[in-house]
Parts: structure tokens; sequence; C-alpha cells
């Protein structure tokens, strides 16, 4: 049910792969999906709608008004209503008008309309796929930033055989799933990047150029601004539309054009991906008319152009990536590790001219990606999937940029602790022991360097250990409970949103005034430090998995450890099996493979939708939104979790606020299920939501 309360709008056309139509709608509404049929009217001679409004639980729409009623039917409404709209099958007539606006049926002006993302699925026989017309109507709907459903080769209605068969609904249902689960790691983020060749100017009507279509650096700014980067693209001349509408294309002719271009706009980005071929040399001189034929031989003098990778290589800052490709004929690995080098790159996308399907003109690539710790070598891909490997490995790098150069570095200090010690409940007892230990706690907490990664101070976690006191005896004995709670800052707010909560009871260890606090991890035997340190490792974990898709992997694994190398340590707590909402189970739940839609909502949750408020603030609410969906899973794949409940409980406030105001009926509706389902004890608090809907 990945679809779940997805809306969609399925537009059909008069094409024979009409009737796979019904499977289509099939399979979105066994996904969860709402579906709403537009039908042209020549599609209804493939399929008829009342097959499509039996599968689709909606009447079809068609025509403008209800020939009963006369009512509208607005197509406005249907572009605000709907989460992604999907032609399938689309002719070469609809894709014709889509591109040009002619809108004389409801199936177009609902296009028009549409504010959601656009999926199309061409079906026509193999010439009129191939047509120019056909391919330039399919080249401008990319330019508007719709998905084209490439068809697949194979034989056609007309019996021919070639690339023109609709994609198989299967096919296309995954389509939607990726796009609406894609990886948005880059949101935040500027990335410069160069593509194309570059002409250099012999007299007014020759150049010096090269084969260079500029596909490849085309198809890393589409990939780049899908996942969410403002996208500069600096192109040489090339047939190419501009990709994406997120993208802003600067065109140049020259590599001095090129060059000045690029180190004007690097400072500004955090990181640039260098695919232009470059022209290394420029004639020195440039004929003012048109040069004559004259002698057998002619020679023209040329000078070197200016090396943009290696003067962006000089200009780079430590926190900002900058990526480079090597084209090589022969000896490649060792000229591209060569030029990484050289130029001060941080990754090299390798591709050899000895590999068959890699290099200019085709659509396909195969590349080797080569950075100072390695190399790591792809299959032969389409352009558009090598684009999305290049830009994986980027989006990883830009994280590790990030986290370890931040330009105002604040030593140590992730975790800026405060430590309470309640000891109302043991009066009289020897008070200066709790005092020396909340000193000592604090200090240990915020002395040790619990990660390598430093903070920038608008990234500092803060968080409390507040210890209640049951019991104490002079022995230094001591029997307490500990409330953790940590928060992180919301970019671009004051606001610090919980990222986790915790009361953990029952918890014993002997403590005597200026005993030193120590932890190593094989180490366990003082129950005290093991504790704080399992604690310090969660806040980490979770904090990272906030900022990147499971990023914390590395610091949770230390807390599992901790969890269950301290089995034999006696105290209560940290056993499996003991109650189901111990700190052992709190761990071992979350690092569960079937937990991973809650790891992926942390990261989703926080960077994707609080961090983006500041800008969009329905946008990021949105995005919000849709993680109650990753919730639920979580729930379903483990329904006895108490994480899961734990996170419902130490974000309801959050939650309130951010549907009590804002936010649609229905979708505070479908937040308010998802939350009483998972978390019923909690009513108070979604009633609030539930109330508010309607105001
Ligand atoms: N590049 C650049 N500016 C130049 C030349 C190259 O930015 N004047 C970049 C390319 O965009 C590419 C990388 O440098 O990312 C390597 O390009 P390539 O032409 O292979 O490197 P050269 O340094 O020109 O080496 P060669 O001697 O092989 O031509």
């Amino acid at each position: 049910m990945q679809l779940q309360g997805k809306k969609i709008v399925l537009g059909i056309t008069g094409s024979i792969a009409a009737y796979k139509a019904a499977m289509l709608v099939r399979l979105l509404v066994k996904e969860g999906a709402e579906v709403q049929v537009i039908m042209t009217p020549a599609s209804k001679e493939f399929i008829t709608p009342l097959t499509l409004s039996t599968l689709s639980g909606r009447p079809v729409l068609s025509e403008f008004f209800q020939n009963a009623d006369g009512a509208w039917n607005s197509h406005v409404e249907l572009g605000l209503w709907a989460d992604a709209m999907i032609v399938a099958p689309a002719t070469a007539s609809t894709i014709g008008k889509m591109a040009c606006g002619i809108a004389d049926n409801l199936l177009v002006t609902t296009y028009l309309s549409m504010k959601a993302p656009v999926f199309v699925a061409p079906a026509m026989d193999l010439d009129m796929f191939a047509h120019p017309s056909t391919q330039r109507n399919l080249e401008v709907l990319r330019s508007y930033g719709n998905h084209i459903i490439e068809p697949a080769v194979g034989e056609l209605a007309s019996h021919l055989s070639g690339k023109g068969r609709m994609e198989e609904p299967q096919a296309i249902v995954q389509h939607l799933k990726d796009f609406f689960f894609a990886d948005k790691n880059l949101v935040g983020h500027k990335v410069l990047v160069t593509a194309g060749p570059t002409y250099e100017k012999i007299d007014p009507v020759r150049f010096i150029g090269n084969y260079s279509t500029g596909k490849m650096g085309f198809a890393i700014a589409r990939e780049c601004a899908e996942q969410g980067a403002e996208v500069l693209l600096v192109a040489g001349p090339v047939s190419l539309p501009t990709p994406h509408p997120a993208i802003k294309r600067i065109d140049v002719e020259t590599a001095v054009q090129m060059y000045e271009a690029a180190t004007e706009l690097f400072p500004e980005c955090d990181a640039a991906v260098l695919c232009a071929a470059v022209a290394d040399y420029r004639p020195t001189v440039q004929a003012d008319e048109k040069i004559k034929r004259t002698e057998d031989n002619m020679t023209i003098t040329l000078q070197a152009n200016p090396d943009i990778a290696a003067t962006l290589g000089l200009q780079k800052r430590d926190n900002q990536v900058l990526a480079g490709f090597a084209l090589e004929t022969n000896n490649e690995k060792a000229n591209a590790h060569a030029k990484l080098a050289k130029k001060n790159l941080d990754f090299i996308v390798l591709n050899s001219l000895k590999d068959k399907g890699a290099g200019f003109s085709v659509d396909t690539n195969k590349v080797t990606i080569i950075d100072r710790d390695g190399e790591q070598e792809y299959a032969l891909k389409s352009k558009a999937d090598v684009a999305r490997d290049i830009v994986s490995y980027l989006s990883r790098l830009l994280i590790v940029a990030l986290f370890l150069f931040m330009p105002s570095q604040i030593s140590a200090q992730e975790l800026n602790a405060t430590v309470t010690l309640n000891t109302s409940k043991v009066q009289g007892t020897n008070t200066e022991a709790f005092d020396v230990l909340r000193e000592s706690l604090t200090e240990f907490i915020n002395n040790r360097k619990w990660t390598e990664y430093t903070y920038e101070e608008h990234e500092r976690i803060t968080c409390n250990f507040t210890f209640i006191v049951d019991g104490y005896s002079d022995d230094g004995s001591f029997t307490c409970s500990l409330m953790v709670q940590a928060s992180r800052p919301v970019f671009g707010s004051t606001y610090n949103s919980t990222i986790f909560k915790y009361e953990d009871q029952g918890i014993k260890f002997t403590y005597q005034p200026y005993d030193r606090l120590d932890f190593t991890e094989d180490n366990l035997d003082n129950n005290l430090t093991a504790l704080i340190a399992f604690y310090a490792y969660i806040i980490i974990g979770f904090d990272m998995d906030s900022m990147g898709e499971m990023g914390g992997s590395e610091f949770l694994n230390k807390a599992l450890n901790i969890a269950n190398n301290a089995q034999n340590l006696g105290d209560s707590g940290w056993r499996a099996g003991s109650t189901n909402n111990n700190r052992y189970t709190v761990i071992d739940d979350y690092m569960n493979g079937a937990m991973e839609p809650l790891r992926l909502l942390v990261y989703r949750y926080h960077r994707l939708g609080l961090d983006t408020m500041f800008k969009d603030a329905e946008g990021g609410r949105k995005v919000i939104t849709e993680c109650m969906n990753l919730l639920k899973e979580a729930y379903e794949n483990r329904p006895l979790a108490y994480i899961t409940k734990l996170f419902t409980e130490f974000k309801q406030d959050e939650f309130v606020n951010l549907y009590s105001y804002e936010g649609g009926e229905s979708e505070k509706r479908e937040v308010v299920k998802i939350l009483s389902e998972i978390n019923p004890s909690q009513s108070d608090a979604w009633d609030k939501i539930e109330k508010s809907a309607f105001k």
C-alpha cells in the first residue's frame, strides 16, 4: 500500500493500449491510491467508461459538462486535488496538444491546470514515435518538468516491431512509487553543472569544436533538480531544452565565457560537477573576415584556454564538493587519477572510449567513479541512471563535507547536556555526593568526544539528563529513574524539535564522590557510564538519522552494542524480553530491518519537512503528512515496537502545533486516523487536531 491516500488523475487517450488502463487503475487502487479517470472521446472506442468507473469507484469524467444536469467538471479543482497525473496511454495527438496547449478536451484542460507532477506514457506505432515532431513534443514536455515513461520495444498493434509499445502498468506504477519515494538529498543545496562542448572561433563562419552533445551534463543537472537542489547549468552550444523548471541555465559559447560564468558562480554553490568538454586551446587570433583559401597548407596558431576545473579546485572551500569528468582513450585510470590530483577534485567520473556504449552522442554510458580512497565501477546504463549514481555519490560527499568542514567550528560539545539531580525523595542524606555527581556527570557528558564530527552553532543538539533519585545509601549505591530528552534545531528558525525522549526506570549504580567517571566500549562494568554512553550514542544517532537517510547507523550500532554487552550487568533495563518498553528493546526495535520506514521517516520528517518549512510552510507540512504513512508502515511491520509509540508521544505537541492551525480538513483527518491507531492513549492530543478540522 505504498500509494496509500495518493490522489491520482489518470488520463486515457484513444490508443489500442487503452485496454491496459483497466489494469493500471486496478494496480493503483490496490496500492491504496484514489483514482479519478478522465477519458478523451476517442478513448471510449477502445475501453468503456463503465469498466473504468467500476474499477476506480468514481464516475469517469470526459466532458466539460455533465449532460444530465449541466454541472461543470472543474479541471481547475482536479488540478489542485491531485498528487500526480498520469496520461497513459498517451497518443501522438494528445502529446502534441499538451506540448502546444491545445485545450479542446477535458484531459488537456486538466493537464494545463495541473499543479502536481505529470507522467506521460506514450503508446503509438514505431514510426510515429520516432517522427521528429513527436520527439520534439516529448522534449518540450520534458522541459516543462513532465516525466516521460519511455515506451518499450516489442510487437505493436500494427504487427510491426519496434519502440512504441506503452510501458506495462506494473512499470508505470513503479515509476510513480520511485517518484514519491525518490531521494531528495539535495534540498537546500546549490549545484553548478557545466555541460556540452565549447566552440572556439577561427573566423566569423568557422570554429574548433568537439562532438559533445551535453546529454550527460543535462541528465546530471536534471537529477540534481529532481533531488531538490537549486541548479545553475552553464551550457556550451547544444541543441537540448532545459530539462527541469528548477534549473537556471546560462548559455555560453567559448571556453573563456564558460570559465567566466563558472568562476563567478562557484563561490555561492555547495558543489560543482564539471561535465563540459572544454576546448583546451583557442585560435590566438580570430579573423574578423572570412579566411580565404590561398595556399595549400595553412597554420592556425592556438593558445591555451583557462582550465576551469583546476581554477575551481584552487577556489574550493573545504565544505564544497568538486567533481570532474575524464574521457580517456588509453591509460584511463592512471590519467584519471592524475587529473583528480592536479585539479584538486573530490572525485572524477571516468568514461573510456574503449567501452562500447560510452561517450559522446549515445544515450548510454559506462563509468568508473574515482576518488582519493578508491574507485567504483558501474555497469552500462542509460545516461539518466548514470546521472542518478553520480548524484547519489555527490550527495553522500556533501553530507560528509557539511559535517567535517563547518566554516566556524565549535570544538567538541556536540551534546550540550544539562544534568539535573532531583533528590527530594532522599533528603537528609549526603548532599555533597549529589552535587559532586551532578558536576562529574555534566563534565563527563560534555567533555568527552562522542563523535569525530563537529557541529556548527546552529546545528548543535541540546539535551537534558534528569535523574530522580529514589534511594541512596552511604556506601554510594543509588536507585533512580532517568528522563532523557534531546532536541535538534530546525533550520531557519529558533525552534528546537525533540528527536528523542525516554523515561528509564529502576536504574541502579554505585558512585562515591570523586570516583573517576570513565567509559570504554569493551569494559562496561560501570553501569552509570555505560548508561550515559548508551544515551549519548542514541541521541547522536537520532540526530544524524534526521540529517541523512539512516545517517546515524554508526552511533546507533554503538548503543545497540552497549545494550547487548551489558546484558550481564544485572541491572534492569538492559535485558531483552523483561518488559516491552525497556531501553534494550527501544534500540533493538529501532535498528530492526522491519523498522526502516521509521528511520526513513526521521530523516524525511526533519530534513525535508521541518527544515524546509521556513521557506515553504505548506510544502514542508505536506512532506510531514506523507511521513505518517511511513509511521503506519513501521507500526504495521512491528506492531509491538515501543519506539513507534514513543515517537508519537514525544512528537505530540509538535503534531498538534503543525496541524491545529494549518492544513486541510482531509489532511488532518488522515493524520488523526493514523496516530489514533498507533497510540490511542494520546487521544486528547489527537482530538485537538480533529476538532480543528471542523473550524
Ligand atoms: N576541464 C575544464 N576546463 C578545461 C579543460 C577541462 O573544466 N579547460 C574539465 C572538464 O570539464 C573535465 C575535466 O576538466 O571535468 C577533465 O577534462 P579533460 O579534457 O579530460 O582534461 P584535460 O585537463 O584537458 O586533459 P587532457 O590533456 O586529457 O585534455
